[in-house]
């Protein structure tokens, strides 16, 4: 009985160095599989620092919104209605984070606007949208401090931002 104990034991430590042997193993056959990969980017290394010096300029050139502007402007209509609810109505239930959430998804909204024309006014405008909302969003972040004044008059100057653009592009 004991012999079995003792041989069932080392038969499972076996086991168990076995696997542990395997496990300690497999990370090793996985490095050395990039290894010959190594040499490949050290070839790129002379090209490395001029991309370093670029990527703020080239990363905005290089972003596309992928939604249809259509959309986009769909998209901002729900959270500026949203707004408007919520400003007329002071009874919903965590209306300020609320009102926050929804700002803030509208100055992200305008911040991709800002990248679907050249047009100096046309980035202007949905920069302002950004910022306003941006600004709206810190208001009511002021919770039991926030302003329904400061809130209101933002919401106003989103609205005639919007309305400016249209003018221009709509
Ligand atoms: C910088 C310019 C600009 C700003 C700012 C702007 N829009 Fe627009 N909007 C457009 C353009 C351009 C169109 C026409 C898009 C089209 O039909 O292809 C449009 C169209 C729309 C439409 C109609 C979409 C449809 O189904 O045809 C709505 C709704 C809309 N905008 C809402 C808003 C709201 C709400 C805001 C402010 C929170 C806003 N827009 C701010 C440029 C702007």
């Amino acid at each position: 009985m004991k012999k079995a104990v003792l041989i069932g034991g080392i038969v499972t430590t076996l086991a168990c160095l076995v696997w542990v042997q395997r496990a300690a193993s497999l990370p090793q056959a996985a490095p050395s599989n990039p290894a010959p990969s190594n040499p490949a980017p050290t070839n790129p290394a002379p090209t490395n620092p001029a991309p370093s010096q670029t990527p703020p300029a080239s990363a905005a050139a290089s972003f596309k919104p992928v939604s249809e502007l259509e959309h986009l402007m769909e998209g901002q209509e729900l959270h500026f209605k949203a707004i408007d609810e919520l400003l007329k109505d002071t009874a919903v239930k965590d209306r300020l984070k609320k009102l926050a959430m929804h700002a803030d998804v509208l100055a992200e909204l305008a911040n991709v606007n800002t990248f679907n024309k050249d047009k100096t006014d046309y980035k202007t405008w949905a920069g302002q949208v950004r910022d306003l909302s941006l600004k709206l969003a810190a208001e009511a972040d002021k919770k039991a401090g926030a302003s329904e004044e400061e809130l209101k008059s933002l919401r106003k100057q989103i609205s005639d931002t919007c309305a400016a653009c249209h003018d221009a592009y709509d």
